[in-house]
């Protein structure tokens, strides 16, 4: 697993899922420009038949780890931190170099221009302005980039630089309290996926936007978003970062070791580690869906490709642009080339022994922190009847 640096950022409230040390940023980028709007190339098999109970509510004992005030320094809120966070150059820098990322919505914009040509464009969340750069350059009759760190100083400067200031208004300010000039834009474009697609909780704002503003039959860009599981044998990791702990120069630090299982690590899995199938839990249509839809609870049934031990589950998701020319996106998965977002690993409490053709079966529910909406509480249900192992257990996270 020395492939993989540890998200420090998941440890502090005061960091947005964005906010990763640029030395930290490792990509291998082989593939050229045109490979990396295909579609993931992950395995996905439908929602099993797993019998679930659907309550989505996570319960006492996740209440008690949700339990902390979004308050986190004087004054200031976590919700100041978030977008204070995204006023340094350092974020944009990173999100600029994910290649994956950022090709593909250039991808989405020049290969379908006749989608944008003489439209008004409203970009979410515009941070230095790149996307309403690349709608404008297409022939966008006009675009309102919102963005409401101080970068967008920085995006309306960028505007003028390269001659934009007649195409692209830039307006400082949160999406929900600003005055937009038109009663009414053809396209909504955002970028607003977080880490384990959720985390931010950003999409909110683009539904916010989409019922205030977007025309009838109007384009939301990206409009499906779909979240997998997979589960990995990850052994050395998950005793540096789980087990460590226990046994710290001689002590007992098993009382962080519990922190440290109840937060998911964002972090490179090797696709060599994969054990089980992948499985598709959800899909967001981003152009209908209510902000409620992003709780819930989804069943799943991860079978052994092969006899091993499994020490996670990891999740990932992907993103498409389905009203292209030809459908365009790009996962987040293992087998994919790398983005920011890397995976998010859940461990287990138990060590699965699990024989090929075995099955973890269990069921995960989602939901925004009640205190914290940027937060995302997750009820993890897991249990396998097989040979070597049966085991049965709930745990608890939350991504903060
Ligand atoms: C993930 S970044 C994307 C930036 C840019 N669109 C890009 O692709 O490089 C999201 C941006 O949305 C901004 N943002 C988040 N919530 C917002 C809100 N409610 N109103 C305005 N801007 C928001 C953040 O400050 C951040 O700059």
């Amino acid at each position: 697993m020395d492939c993989r640096s540890n998200n420090e950022n998941q440890n502090s409230a005061s960091t947005s899922a964005h906010d990763l040390k640029p030395s930290k940023i490792k990509f291998q980028y082989e593939q050229d420009d045109e490979q990396v709007v295909e579609q993931g190339d992950e395995t996905i098999t439908e929602s099993s038949n797993v019998e679930i109970d659907e309550d989505t509510s996570m319960g006492a004992a996740a209440a008690a780890a949700a339990d902390d005030d979004s308050i986190v320094d004087g004054d200031k809120t976590s919700a100041d931190y978030y977008f204070d966070s995204y006023s340094h150059f350092g974020i944009h820098e990173e999100m600029l170099k994910d290649v994956v990322r950022t090709k593909t919505y250039q991808n989405v914009i020049y290969k379908n221009s006749f989608l944008f040509k003489d439209k008004v464009v409203l970009d979410v969340g515009a941070g230095t302005g790149i996307l309403s750069l690349f709608c404008a350059k297409v022939g966008a009759k006009h675009v309102y980039a919102i963005e409401c760190s101080s970068m967008a100083d920085m995006a309306q400067e960028i505007v003028k630089l390269n001659g934009f200031s007649d195409v692209i208004t830039v307006i400082k300010g949160k999406v929900e309290e600003i005055d937009l000039p038109v009663p009414q834009v053809d396209i909504i474009i955002s970028e607003w996926m977080g880490y384990f697609l959720l985390y931010e909780n950003m999409l909110d704002t683009v539904l916010y936007a989409r019922d205030k503003w977007l025309v009838k039959d109007g384009l939301v860009l990206p409009d499906k978003a779909s979240l997998y599981l997979t589960a990995i044998e990850d052994a050395d990791y998950k005793a540096d970062k789980i087990e460590f702990w226990n046994e710290v120069y001689g002590f007992d630090m098993s009382c962080i070791r519990k922190q440290a299982m109840m937060e998911p690590l964002v972090d490179t899995v090797d696709q060599n580690q994969i054990v089980t199938n992948c499985q598709l839990l959800k899909t967001m249509d981003i152009s209908k869906m209510t902000s409620g839809d992003a709780s819930f609870t989804a069943p799943f049934k991860l079978i052994a490709e092969r006899d091993d031990y499994i020490h996670a589950l990891v999740a990932y998701f992907d993103v498409s642009f389905t009203k292209c020319h030809k459908l365009m996106g790009f996962s987040t998965g293992p087998k994919s080339r790398g983005t920011h977002w890397k995976q998010t690993v859940l461990y287990l409490e138990d060590v699965i022994t699990i024989c090929q053709g075995e099955a973890v079966v269990g069921s995960i529910t989602v939901a925004p922190n009640k205190k914290n909406p940027r937060d995302v509480d997750i009820m993890l249900k897991y249990s396998v009847n097989g040979r070597h192992c049966r085991v049965s257990r709930t745990q608890y996270h939350r991504m903060r």
